[in-house]
């Protein structure tokens, strides 16, 4: 792997519970295929990526090798066995990542139509100087923080972003994240380079990455699917 600068981790070991399906929720069909194909042979297509490490539920490393040699994704340069929570899959791939990688993208099995456009919008900021880069949405409804069913205050929902995958991190600023412990609350990789006192940088997200979680979702994708990103 001489060479090699931008990883990419793709973070595919999640149980899909909330889906209910008789499977990890990587492995269920989207489409003609299975729903971790569409991220893995996007990310491997992409002339920024390098390599990819890709964390699986333990016992399906297999199926994904196999998956990725049907896809002739050359730039799988591992598959690991993923951990109980989304982070300590995250730290199971980061061990794979060799010294020399510069940056490293995470990105999310369940949020299969990632694109080259967006891979690049999270890059390129890493070049002026952030930690981070994320992808964020506007949101739609009033938000509130709500304490034992009573509201506590409105937010000012101008000021707030939902987020999502891919994110972008120079290699130093996501490997120092992952060796300390979790810091509470934290659900994605940046809000881990957050707690360290990273500088993350908030890009235009795009709604084709809603995340998988429900059989909703999955059909919304699936219709997605084949059809060109929006202009
Ligand atoms: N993930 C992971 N390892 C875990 C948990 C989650 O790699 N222990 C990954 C999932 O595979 C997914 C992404 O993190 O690509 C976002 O997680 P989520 O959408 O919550 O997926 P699941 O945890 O599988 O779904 P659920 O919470 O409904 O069980
Ligand atoms: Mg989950």
């Amino acid at each position: 792997m001489n060479g090699s600068t931008t990883w990419a981790i793709l973070v595919a070991a999640g149980s899909g519970e909330r889906l209910g399906a008789d499977r990890p929720k990587a492995f269920i069909a989207l489409g003609e295929r299975v729903l971790l194909a569409e991220s893995l042979e996007r990310l491997d297509a992409s002339a920024w990526i390098d390599a990819v490490v890709v964390a699986v539920p333990p016992a399906w490393e297999e199926a994904a090798i196999v998956l990725a040699e049907e896809l002739v994704a050359s730039k799988v340069a591992a598959v690991v066995p993923g951990g109980v929570t989304r982070a300590a899959s995250v730290r199971a791939a980061l061990v794979e990542i060799p010294d020399d990688a510069l940056v490293v993208i995470v990105h999310d099995a369940a949020r299969p139509l990632i694109d080259d456009a967006m891979i690049e919008r999270v890059l390129g900021p890493l070049a002026e100087g952030y930690d981070g880069v994320v992808p964020g949405l506007p949101l739609a409804d009033t938000v509130k923080r709500v304490e034992r069913g009573l509201v506590v205050e409105t937010l000012d929902r101008s000021a707030l972003v939902a987020v999502q995958t891919p994110q972008a991190f120079t290699a130093t600023a996501l490997r120092s994240a992952y060796a300390g412990p979790d810091p509470a609350g934290a659900t994605d990789c940046a809000s881990f380079v957050e707690a360290r006192g990273g500088r993350i940088r908030v890009v235009a997200g795009d709604t084709r990455l809603l995340k998988i979680t429900t059989g909703a979702d999955l059909a919304l994708v699936e219709s997605w699917l084949g059809e060109p990103p929006p202009g």
